[in-house]
């Protein structure tokens, strides 16, 4: 395996108005960028003009987004739960990429009220299951409203929150190592 950083992708996955999202995003992509073993980019797709209905040909911001998840070696999905499921604009843009997303790994950062997003994982699980991707085992769940929110929209600290950042993170450096190795190696099947 070699040494370079892994490039990770964190996806922010609400685009709603006065979204907590994005605060939720930047959070976990600092807390991403402290390790020397990843290079992080953000995806806001709040900062896509996707077009409203499936269009025949991609246009220049589907091309944009798919070319950034094409060059990423794993991913975060920040997403918050609504009613039971994830957000439609999360799953118009998943539904953008395809060889993009094989056979590399993705891990979650889930919220809600109420929830810690539990739904809204399990259902990106079987979604990314049908992209051929890999789903990491452990998530970070937030729930808006047991004061796991600081004054800065962003989630505060708690070792329980630490660890289960930390554990996404290394789930994703392991997996995304050694799936980078394997589609050098050889391509994946087709
Ligand atoms: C349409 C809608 C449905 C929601 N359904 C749920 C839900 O099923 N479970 C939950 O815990 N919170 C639910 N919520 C609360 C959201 O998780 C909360 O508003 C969160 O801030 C939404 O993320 P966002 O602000 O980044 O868009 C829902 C919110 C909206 C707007």
């Amino acid at each position: 395996m070699t040494d370079s950083p892994l490039r990770v992708a964190v996806i922010i996955g609400s685009t709603r108005a006065g979204r907590a999202g994005a605060e939720i995003g930047a959070w976990f992509a600092e807390h991403a960028a402290r390790r020397d073993d990843l290079a992080v980019d953000v995806l806001d797709l709040a900062g896509y003009a996707f077009p409203s209905s499936y269009p025949e040909r991609a246009t220049p911001s589907m091309s944009r987004f798919t070319a950034a998840i094409g060059a990423a070696d794993a991913f975060a999905v920040v997403t918050p739960e609504y009613n039971r499921s994830f957000p439609a604009s999360l799953k118009q843009a998943v539904d953008y990429g395809y060889d993009e997303w094989r056979a590399k790994p993705v891990g979650f950062v889930a919220y809600g009220s109420g929830s810690t997003g539990f739904y809204a994982v399990e259902q990106l699980r079987t979604v990314f299951g049908a992209l051929h991707a890999v789903t990491m085992c452990d998530w970070v769940g937030i729930d808006l409203l047991r004061n796991e929110i600081g004054g800065t929209g962003r989630p505060c600290d708690t070792d329980d929150v630490l660890r289960s950042v930390a554990a996404v993170l290394d789930q994703l450096s392991w997996w995304g190592r050694a799936l980078r190795a394997a589609r050098s190696a050889q391509p994946y099947v087709s």
